[in-house]
């Protein structure tokens, strides 16, 4: 089969490997149908993911149809259309049992990193009957993929650590595919203000028609001046952090409300200054997660209500031939415009 292999920093290629099989009874190999690219892919490929080896096929997301069900494989069968978690659970460890997925300790964030992922025809799926969602009938194929990483992971890590209620004030920090797909879901409280955060004003043109109230080109490093001034100098309620920097943890320090919650998404690969000294009294809340993909179900049931539309995410699209395209083309962000693409086997 055809599939996109990681090769060591800064090498990658469309490569020809053997098709996977069943290697232990709760498995299941999905041919996969449509898969995308996540910006923790591009990560990988510049070496910044130690635990991903060279010789590894890429990708966490995706839908397919059930090609084989292991003997202990009872949810799913050959022709089933599910959906791909980007989180791996076993369904019966400690972690599991406290919903915490993204932990489980047979599982977690596995798929293309630890072992071989969805940019490919097939895809081996540990655990499946807990790492699979079965797709409703008449469900859109493309909207489907953004289900797989990006909507759980603004939602749970960014709208629900950041405890957003009906009539808060919310920034998010970061108009990349996770910070947007915070917005899209903040929206499900009904919070007076979504105010988005970024550098680039393409992306902040795309918050502003996917529901944001207000947005700042932050070039300037001007944004908390704003933030205080829409907020009467209280600040804001929540701040969804959504790109990993260090600037960028430290906005949200300075445009909190009293009382407010900080709800860290992005990956930090370096450390980040904690301002205590006048953070300490101000009955602040830090979170940081990583996603659980727990909130999988709901969002699949406000998918097939259309009560969000998370297609608009989509930019552009390849065939899994012309991948390389695609890398190039969502490597390329500021210029090419790009936020999702949707890779078709
Ligand atoms: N916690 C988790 O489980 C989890 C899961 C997936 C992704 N992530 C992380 O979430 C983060 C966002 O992911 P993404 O795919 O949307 O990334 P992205 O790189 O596409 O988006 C980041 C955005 O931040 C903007 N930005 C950069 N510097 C800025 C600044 N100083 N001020 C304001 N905006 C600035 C960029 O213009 C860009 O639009 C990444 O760090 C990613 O690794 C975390
Ligand atoms: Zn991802
Ligand atoms: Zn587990």
């Amino acid at each position: 089969m055809k599939a996109f292999v990681y090769l060591g920093p800064t090498k990658k290629a469309l490569a020809e490997r053997p098709k996977p099989e069943i290697t232990a009874p709760t498995d299941a190999i999905v041919k996969v149908t449509k898969t995308t690219i996540c910006g923790t892919d591009l990560h990988i490929l510049k070496g910044d993911v130690p635990s991903c080896h060279q010789g590894r096929i890429l990708g966490h997301e995706g839908i397919g149809i059930v090609d084989e069900a292991g003997p202990a494989v009872t949810s799913f069968k050959p022709g089933d259309r599910v959906l791909i978690s980007c989180i791996t659970a076993c369904g019966k460890c400690l972690y599991c049992r406290k919903l915490m997925f993204s932990h489980c300790s047979a599982g977690g964030w596995i798929l293309g990193n630890s072992i071989d992922g969805t940019q490919a025809e097939y895809v081996r799926i540990p655990h499946a009957d807990t790492s699979l969602y079965r797709i409703p009938k008449d469900a859109d194929d493309e909207a489907l993929v953004m289900l797989s990483d990006i909507l759980p992971t603004g939602f749970e890590c960014g709208v629900l650590n950041g405890r957003v209620q009906p009539g808060c004030s919310v920034a998010i920090v970061g108009a990349g595919p996770i910070g947007l797909a915070a917005l899209l879901t903040a929206q499900f409280f009904a919070p007076a203000q979504i105010i988005m955060i970024d550098i680039d004003d393409n992306r902040l043109e795309m918050a502003k028609r996917f529901g944001a109230t207000t947005t700042i080109n932050n070039t300037d490093g001007k944004a908390r001046e704003t933030v205080m001034e829409l907020t009467g100098e209280c600040g804001v309620d929540t701040a969804i952090e959504a790109v990993g920097t260090p600037a960028t943890f430290e906005l949200c320090e300075t445009i909190l409300a009293p009382g407010g919650v900080i709800a860290n998404i992005g990956v930090h690969g370096t450390k980040v200054a904690l301002h205590l000294e006048r953070l300490w009294d101000r009955n602040i809340t830090i979170t940081t997660r990583l996603v659980d993909t727990v909130s999988t179900p709901m969002l699949l049931n406000i998918l097939q209500s259309r009560r969000i539309d998370p297609k608009l995410l989509i930019t552009h699209r390849f065939k899994l031939d012309h991948i390389l395209d695609a890398y190039e083309t969502f490597g390329h962000a500021a210029n090419t415009r790009a936020l999702k693409v949707i890779v078709e086997t």
